[in-house]
């Protein structure tokens, strides 16, 4: 069993952080995105990934390196251009030979990992007469956003549909896909959607319609496209939730840090509050300040005399005097300023290396 990792892509849902920046490294309780879709592959007992890459390749590459971290062997396929999921497959083919493989979306999030999926995969796969490929589905509120399976009463998928204007069920397609080499010939098979894509929702119905068997399951745990900004968020919110306390960092006297919070080796917080689920990276600095629940502020920050609560700051970003911060994305080496305190709240999402005065 491989893995197809994609961390290509535009990531236009995610500007302006996506202009400068892989969305996929963009951290989540400090910790970048595509950083638990390595964890997940070397948990399920997979060795040899494959990793599309696009304009951000060498980006992802130096985060991730030959993949020896996670005791995995990362092999990177670039993608001239984000033609589609089902493109990724069809430029990995030398990559997969014939084996079985499990394709993961870079920046998607999945509380239960793949092992118990990749697992029952392996198990069919050495029965008699086994599904061609496994789809894993969640039940959304809003279908019509995500690919949507309608299933038989075997949960065997009878038709895939991309965004439907009239959903037949609320099962939505979660961004990790099972494989047998029978994926080989759809996605050659295919042709480009209207939005210039091959769709693998495309590639999997092709299977469908010639006969091979897709199996589903429908997903436990939660699982988040991390894709846009209010996700993103929300995935933090998820991820600190599961954080032990853990204070590595120095706290003065007259601070107070409550609940359960993360304070890495070498940051410093001084006369300041810290109410958690919240972690603090390393090296920043925390002065007259408020931080609230549910943000991640990253290695060499710093924060002063302001207020911030669930947001994600990325590294080397400064927050001088700015008043209330939320629900705020802020890129790495970010000021925001504000010589007048004013009393309400912003919310900001902010690219890396900009300049902010919010007098
Ligand atoms: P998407 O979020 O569907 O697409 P995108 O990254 O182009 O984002 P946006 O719609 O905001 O412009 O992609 C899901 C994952 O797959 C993501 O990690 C990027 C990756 N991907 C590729 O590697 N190659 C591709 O051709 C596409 C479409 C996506």
């Amino acid at each position: 069993m491989r893995a197809l990792i994609l961390a290509g892509g535009a990531g236009t849902r995610l500007r302006p952080i996506t202009h400068t920046r892989a969305k996929q490294l963009v951290p989540v309780a400090n910790k970048p995105i595509l950083f638990y879709g390595l964890e997940a592959m070397a948990e399920a007992g997979i060795k040899e990934v494959g990793m599309i890459v696009g304009d951000t390749a060498v980006e992802v590459q130096a985060a991730v390196g030959d993949g020896s971290k996670w005791g995995l062997d990362v092999t990177y396929i670039p993608q001239a251009a984000p033609l589609g999921l089902a493109h990724c497959v069809l430029i990995a083919r030398d990559f997969l030979g014939e084996d079985d493989f499990v394709m993961y979306l870079g920046d998607n999030l999945i509380r239960q990992g793949v092992k118990d999926f990749v697992d029952r995969f392996e198990v069919e796969r050495r029965q008699f007469d086994p599904a061609a490929a496994h789809i894993l589905l969640a039940r959304v509120p809003d279908p019509h956003r995500f690919g949507v399976a309608e299933l038989d009463d075997n949960g065997e998928v009878v038709q895939l549909v991309e965004k439907p204007a009239d959903p037949k069920s609320n099962l939505a397609l979660v961004g990790v896909y099972l494989f047998s080499r029978a994926i080989h010939a759809a996605v050659a098979a295919i042709s480009p959607s209207d939005r210039g894509e091959l769709e693998i929702t495309d590639a999997i119905q092709w299977l469908v319609d010639h006969d091979q068997r897709v199996r589903s399951e429908i997903l436990q745990g939660w699982w988040i496209d991390t894709g846009k900004l209010t996700p993103l968020l929300e995935a933090n919110r998820l991820i600190l939730e599961t954080l032990e306390r853990r204070i590595d960092g120095t706290i003065d006297a007259e601070s107070r840090v409550e609940g359960r919070v993360v304070i890495e080796a070498g940051a410093v917080i001084e006369h300041s509050h810290i109410r958690g689920p919240a972690i603090i990276g390393a090296g920043t600095r925390i002065v007259h300040s408020f931080v609230g629940p549910f943000t991640a502020i990253d290695e060499n920050c710093q924060i002063l005399f302001s207020e911030v609560e669930h947001s994600v700051i990325l590294a080397r970003t400064r927050v001088d005097h700015a008043g209330r911060l939320e629900d705020s994305l802020l890129g790495r080496d970010v000021e925001v300023t504000r010589s007048t305190v004013l009393p309400r709240a912003t919310r900001l999402m902010v690219g890396d290396d900009c300049q902010i005065d919010l007098t």
